[in-house]
């Protein structure tokens, strides 16, 4: 039974921090971070946001934008690392706020950034698993990343929501049932409880994460269906690849790697690219992986939900175009579990394209460092929207050790 993304909707809190302004107050060339990263700004959350108020938005403007009533959400998954409580997940939080109904199955879930396909997967299996009954879940992606100020991680941080209506009808993106997974048990990125800001082995990070691509691509390869001739690529299957993307220049050792692989099984076919895996990996990227990278460039980590900004971002832009193609989708999240994935984008993608993400980057507020900096002191304290604000739901402050949410006055949402 056919099942995926019907569609997607994009937040981005209000603040964004050019990384050259970034740069220079850490006495670092900007190119280090602009073409050494690839990252041009990053996106920063104000007090009265939290991973709550960003999935609700995300969630609130899916729902309006499909036109679907709350009450017929069978599911509701929110996945984040950037929890709130220990114990009542930001999921429950959220189906207060978007007036969803009481049958509905709630809960939180966390696995670094590969929570997001986590919460997909579970949608689509249960979707499938329904035979012919109408089920629809609405799977929230949330994160705000959060390094140490000063640290290697600290231009690698960012913040955002996507959220995905999961069902029958696939409008966005259809889901092959078979995947390939990849889990191993290593200290790469980890948020001990009570730490707000994560702790990374930065470069055995990126170590783990091409390795867990490796074991990820390469059972999908060999399960692929039909199966590949003896000389076929499955790079010639995907039009677009798409990667868990903690700043631009991951994808491209994410790409390079898949290329060698995909070279080994096939290299007569690949020696047609380029006359090596380097240059055939740079003309593949090119065509096949940059263009999905374009939102993130300017939004930075979102951890879980980073790979589905670049879908949410890619479909917008080429929308029509991409119709009827297949995409390959690769999820990493530390410690780690790794899943690579395709999906068809539908022939009527045209009608659901607009996830909302060329508007909200237009409508940023650019802020330099010393407010950067007073906004990451401040931390998430709730209180009122700053001017600018764009989000439609504010922590209004946590009370007795509750949290206490609310929906920002209609002129301020607009
Ligand atoms: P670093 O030490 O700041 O940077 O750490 P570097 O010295 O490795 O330099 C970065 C790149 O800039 C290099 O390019 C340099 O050559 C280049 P590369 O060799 O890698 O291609 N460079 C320059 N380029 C142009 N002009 C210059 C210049 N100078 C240097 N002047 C690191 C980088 C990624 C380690 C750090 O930012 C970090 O720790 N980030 C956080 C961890 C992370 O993002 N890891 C990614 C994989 S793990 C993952 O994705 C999961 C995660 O999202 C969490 C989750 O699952 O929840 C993090």
């Amino acid at each position: 039974m056919t099942a995926g993304i019907e569609r997607l909707a994009v937040y981005v809190p209000s603040f964004s921090l050019p990384l050259a302004e970034l740069a220079r107050a850490r006495g670092v060339p900007p190119e280090k971070m602009t073409q050494g990263l690839g990252v041009e700004a990053m996106a920063i959350a104000p007090p009265c946001e939290d991973v709550v108020t960003m999935a609700a938005t995300a969630g609130a403007r899916l729902l309006r934008a499909a036109g679907i009533d709350p009450d017929t959400i069978g599911m509701l998954l929110v996945a984040t690392e950037t929890g709130v409580d220990n114990a009542k997940p930001v999921a429950i939080f959220v189906h207060e706020l978007l007036g969803v109904g009481r049958r509905c199955r709630v809960y939180e879930l966390k696995h670094a950034c590969y929570a997001g396909t986590a919460g997909l997967m579970t949608a689509a299996d249960w979707v499938r698993a329904g035979g012919g009954r109408p089920r629809r879940a609405l799977v929230i992606a949330a994160d705000i990343a959060r390094y140490a100020l000063g640290s290697p991680g600290e231009p690698t941080q960012g913040a955002g929501a996507v959220a995905m209506l999961v069902g029958a009808e696939p409008k966005a993106l259809a889901l092959d049932e078979e995947t390939g997974t990849y889990a191993d048990n290593v200290y790469d990125f980890w948020r001990p409880i009570g730490r707000r800001e994560a702790l990374v082995d930065g470069k055995y990070s990126v170590e783990c994460y091409l390795e867990a691509l490796a074991g990820a691509f390469t059972a999908y390869r060999a399960g692929e269906r039909p199966l590949l001739g003896p000389d076929e690529a499955l790079a010639d299957r995907l039009t677009r690849l798409l990667y868990h993307t903690p700043f631009p220049k991951m994808a491209m050792k994410a790409h390079r790697r898949l290329v060698e692989l995909d070279w080994r099984a096939a290299p007569a076919r690949w020696a047609r690219v380029g006359p090596g895996v380097e240059d055939a990996a740079v003309a593949s990227y090119r065509e096949a992986v940059a263009p999905g990278l374009a939102a993130v460039a300017r939004v930075g980590n979102t951890y879980t939900a980073s790979l589905y900004l670049c879908l949410a971002s890619l479909l917008e832009a080429e929308g029509a175009g991409l119709a009827g193609r297949r995409l390959g989708l690769f999820s990493y999240g530390s410690g780690c579990c790794a899943e690579f994935f395709t999906g068809t984008v539908s022939p009527d993608v045209a009608a659901v394209a607009d996830a909302g993400v060329g508007d909200v980057l237009a409508r940023r507020t650019v802020i330099d460092v010393a407010e950067y900096e007073r906004l990451a002191g401040a931390g998430e304290a709730g209180g009122e929207p700053p001017p600018g604000f764009m989000g439609e739901f504010v922590l209004h402050g946590i009370r007795n050790d509750r949290r206490e949410y609310g929906r920002v006055r209609a002129a301020l949402a607009a």
